[in-house]
C-alpha cells in the first residue's frame, strides 16, 4: 500500500514532470530541468513509491545516492598552479572522485618530486577506478599559450568537464603609496589575467564539446576583507577582480550550461604562505587568533568543496563566492 503522501503527490503533474496547464510556461519546474542522474533523493523516492501501485511485482530500484552525485567519473580537468600547494591538493582531489584526467598546469618544465609523489599515490589509492593526473608546462600569463593547452587537452580526451584556476603569487609588504608599477602588473598579470586566461582555455573546449561544466577560479578572502597588518594592495586588488570576473563570466556562460564560482581560501600554509610564517613565526598565532575556529586551515580542508562545486552535486550554484576561511571574515 503506498503511504498516504505519495497517494497524493504520484497524482501530481510537477512531480510527473508534465505540462503545467494555465500558467502561461510551456513546462512544468519539474521538466524544466533536472538533475544529470535523473530522479534523485525525495523525488526518486517518491516515484518508486508510486511505480510500486501501478507495476505488477515492481521491482525495487536501485536509484543514485548523494556519492553518486559528487562523482566525477569519466570527467576531465584542467587546475593550474598544480605542481604544489593549493592546486596540487584539489587535482587529487578530483582524481579520488574519479576524474578520467587532470591536467596540472604550472610553469617548471618538469614537474616537482611532490607532484610525482602525488600522481604516483593516486594511482595507487583508486587502482583500477582511478584516473591519471597529467603535468603540462605552461605560463597562464600567455594567453595564447594556454588556449593551445586546452585545446591539446580537448583534442586528445574528446571533452572538458572542470576547470580550477589557482595559479597565483603574493609578494612582499609595500607601502600603496609607492607600490612600483612593474610589480603591481606582474601580480595583476597572474592573479588576474592569468585566472581569466585559465578560465577562457577549459571554458573555450567546453563549448567545444557542448558538455557544459564547472569553472572554479580561485579567489581569496582577501579579496573581500584586507589582511591585518599586511602591505598587500596588489595581491587583494587581483582577488576583488576575480570575484567580479567569475559574476560576469557565469552571467554569460549560464544559458551554455557553464557554472562559474570563486572558491575564496582564508590562511592556509603552502609554500606562499611559508614565505611569511617561516620567517616570522608569531604570525601563527596572529593569524589563528582572527577566525573563531582559532587556527589556520589546511590544504586538504578544501577537498570537499573542490569536488562539490565540480561535481552534479551543486548544479544550481553558480555565480557565487564559497569562502573557507575558519570565519575569518565573521569577525
Ligand atoms: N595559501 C593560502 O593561504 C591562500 C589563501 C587564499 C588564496 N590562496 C590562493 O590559492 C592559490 C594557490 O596558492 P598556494 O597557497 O597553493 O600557493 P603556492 O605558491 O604553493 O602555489 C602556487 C602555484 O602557482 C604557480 N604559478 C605561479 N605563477 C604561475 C604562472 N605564471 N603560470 C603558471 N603557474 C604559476 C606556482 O609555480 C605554484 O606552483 C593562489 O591563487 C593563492 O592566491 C592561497
Amino acid at each position: 500500500m503506498l503511504p498516504p503522501q505519495c497517494r497524493v503527490i504520484s497524482s501530481c503533474a510537477v512531480i510527473r514532470g508534465e505540462a503545467t496547464k494555465g500558467t502561461g510556461t510551456a513546462t512544468s519546474p519539474v521538466a524544466q530541468s533536472q538533475s544529470p542522474l535523473g530522479r534523485v533523493g525525495v523525488a526518486a523516492a517518491l516515484e518508486e513509491a508510486a511505480a510500486a501501485t501501478t507495476v505488477a511485482n515492481a521491482e525495487g530500484r536501485k536509484g543514485p545516492t548523494l556519492w553518486d552525485e559528487f562523482s566525477l567519473r569519466d570527467r576531465v580537468a584542467l587546475v593550474s598552479g598544480a605542481n604544489r600547494g593549493l592546486g596540487l591538493e584539489m587535482a587529487l582531489a578530483l582524481i579520488e572522485a574519479g576524474a578520467r584526467a587532470v591536467y596540472c598546469v604550472d610553469l617548471p618544465t618538469k614537474p616537482g618530486d611532490e607532484w610525482v609523489a602525488v600522481a604516483e599515490y593516486g594511482k595507487r589509492v583508486m587502482g583500477t577506478r582511478g584516473g591519471r593526473l597529467e603535468y603540462v608546462s605552461a605560463d597562464v600569463r600567455n594567453q595564447e599559450a594556454m588556449w593551445k593547452v586546452g585545446e591539446e587537452i580537448g583534442n586528445k580526451e574528446g571533452r572538458m568537464d572542470v576547470c580550477v584556476a589557482a595559479a597565483g603569487i603574493l609578494r612582499s609588504h609595500t607601502d600603496c603609496l609607492e607600490y612600483p608599477a612593474e610589480e603591481f602588473q606582474e601580480v595583476m598579470s597572474v592573479n588576474t589575467n592569468g585566472v581569466l586566461f585559465t578560465a577562457q582555455a577549459a571554458g573555450r573546449q567546453m563549448v567545444r564539446f557542448g558538455n557544459q561544466g564547472s569553472i572554479i577560479l580561485v579567489a581569496s578572502m582577501s579579496g573581500s576583507i584586507t589582511n591585518k597588518d599586511h602591505a598587500w594592495v596588489s595581491y587583494n586588488t587581483s582577488k576583488s577582480a576575480v570575484l567580479q570576473m567569475a559574476r560576469s563570466m557565469a552571467c554569460e556562460l549560464g544559458s551554455k550550461g557553464i557554472r562559474v564560482n570563486t572558491l575564496s581560501p582564508g590562511h592556509i600554509y603552502t609554500s606562499m604562505t611559508a614565505a611569511y610564517l617561516d620567517k616570522e613565526p608569531h604570525l601563527l598565532e596572529k593569524w589563528s587568533k582572527l577566525n573563531p575556529l582559532g587556527r589556520i586551515g589546511r590544504p586538504d580542508e578544501l577537498r570537499g568543496v573542490v569536488t562539490w562545486l565540480a561535481s552534479d552535486a551543486s548544479t544550481f550554484c553558480t555565480g557565487s563566492d564559497i569562502l573557507v576561511s575558519g570565519g575569518h571574515q565573521s569577525w
